[in-house]
């Protein structure tokens, strides 16, 4: 007798974890305790990673230390900078960061090692090394030289410092800082799921970054804060919000991305803390456009009985397309920063699913046919 299938495994656990709590009916987000609205008031990146890889907050001593570390790991091996080098310049960003990453593992002296400290320092160096990735490739790919990262900053401030080359700006870099802490773990998200599955193997942690790019890379995931970007650039004027609604959701059947949530039946509360983060940004620019398409369109959606009625709301990567582009982010590399920031959370499941290993392998229900008669293939 078969189990009833469950598409998309959706409400199946998996997992016990300390990492987060995502509790989709009442819209809260917990890491280890602490509330995403508390951490995105007082955290750094860094302490989040901290406190996401050890299971508490650092004191100033390891904060500091974490900070220097990373930013001494995320320097690239030479061979990889030469094969960056050598990558087509109009390669998708996700692309080269998977193909990156995998190449990573081949200059990593830790790569085949699954020991928990040796998964602890590939961790740190491959949350240095993928914000160094991120930052080259824009600079390689419009014809520049990659930067060193500096050994003074911060993870935020280095991606900003390694993109322009210049002192890192530092409301950039303090929304940058805001987006890594808020997009850093989610619960048994797809890209989670990916890694957990591929190093429960007993493969190496290198595979499972490159298993987790390669799931965020898609437009139902981290890929959808650069489509909701695309569709605010479409749309063009606060104006136009409505008549592009009613032609491409109600008689079309687009879907507007960054609305909709898996487990979020509420407001995600990390689109909450982004509304008003990208709100404040736009005011401060001077070009308050895109936040108000985006606002309007959000608007108009929430009073929609097809949304209301299927619990649709804006989610993490809704607003965050207007942070990002606001600090004059390219497009395409949205969704790399969500990898830059997701990679804690990643590791941190990595270790977690090493320390308490079963492999993972669920099973189907074979609606194919029996008893076929071979035709040998002459006679088909
Ligand atoms: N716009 C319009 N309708 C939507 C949207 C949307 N953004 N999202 C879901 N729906 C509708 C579906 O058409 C479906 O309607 P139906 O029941 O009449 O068929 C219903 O809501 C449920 O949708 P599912 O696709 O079954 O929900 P699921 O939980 O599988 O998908 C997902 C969640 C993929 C996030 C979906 O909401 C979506 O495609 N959103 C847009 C892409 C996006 O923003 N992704 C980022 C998610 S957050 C993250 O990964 C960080």
């Amino acid at each position: 007798m078969s189990e009833p299938t469950k598409k998309g495994l959706e409400g199946t656990v998996v997992a016990e974890s300390r990492t987060s709590l995502v509790n989709g009916q009442d819209g809260k987000l917990v890491y280890d305790g602490y509330s995403i609205e508390t951490l995105a008031e007082n955290a750094s990146f860094e302490e989040v990673a901290f406190l996401l890889w050890n299971e508490r907050l650092p004191n100033r001593a390891e904060l500091n230390n974490l900070v220097q570390v990373i930013a001494y790991e995320a320097t690239l091996p030479e061979g990889l900078l030469a094969q960056l080098k050598s990558y087509p310049k109009n390669a998708d960003p996700m692309a080269v960061l998977r193909t990156a990453v995998s190449a990573l593992a081949m200059f990593d002296h830790d790569s085949e090692d699954n020991s928990q400290e040796a998964n602890r320092r590939k961790a740190i160096r491959l949350t240095g090394q993928i914000t160094t990735i991120c930052a080259a490739w824009d600079r390689i790919r419009k014809g520049n030289e990659p930067i060193i990262p500096r050994k003074d900053l911060t993870l935020a401030q280095n991606f900003i410092y390694m993109l322009t080359g210049k002192d890192p700006d530092q409301t950039a870099s303090a929304a940058v800082d805001t987006y890594l802490v808020l997009l850093a773990e989610h619960g048994m998200n797809a890209s989670t799921f990916a890694t957990r599955v591929t190093v429960a193997t007993g493969s190496d942690m290198h595979s499972g970054i490159v298993s987790g790019i390669g799931t965020l890379k898609g437009p139902s995931h981290g890929g959808a804060n650069a489509e909701a970007m695309h569709m605010f650039l479409e749309i063009g004027e606060p104006e136009n919000v409505e008549t592009w609604f009613k032609k491409n959701i109600k008689e079309g059947d687009r879907r507007i991305m960054g609305i909709g949530h898996r487990i979020y039946k509420a407001l995600d509360p990390r689109a909450a803390i982004l509304e008003q983060r990208a709100e404040a940004l736009a005011k401060s620019s001077g070009n308050e456009k895109w936040f108000q398409i985006a606002k309007k369109l959000a608007d108009t959606a929430r009073a929609d009985s097809y949304f209301i009625e299927r619990k649709l709301y804006p989610n993490v990567d809704y607003y965050s397309a207007i942070l990002l582009y606001t600090i004059n982010l390219d497009v395409d590399m949205f969704p790399p920063l969500f990898a830059m920031s997701r990679v804690a959370g990643w590791t941190a499941h990595i270790i977690e699913q090493f320390a308490n290993n079963r492999l993972i392998r669920p099973d189907l229900n074979y609606i194919g046919p029996m008893g076929l008669q071979w035709v040998p293939v002459d006679q088909r």
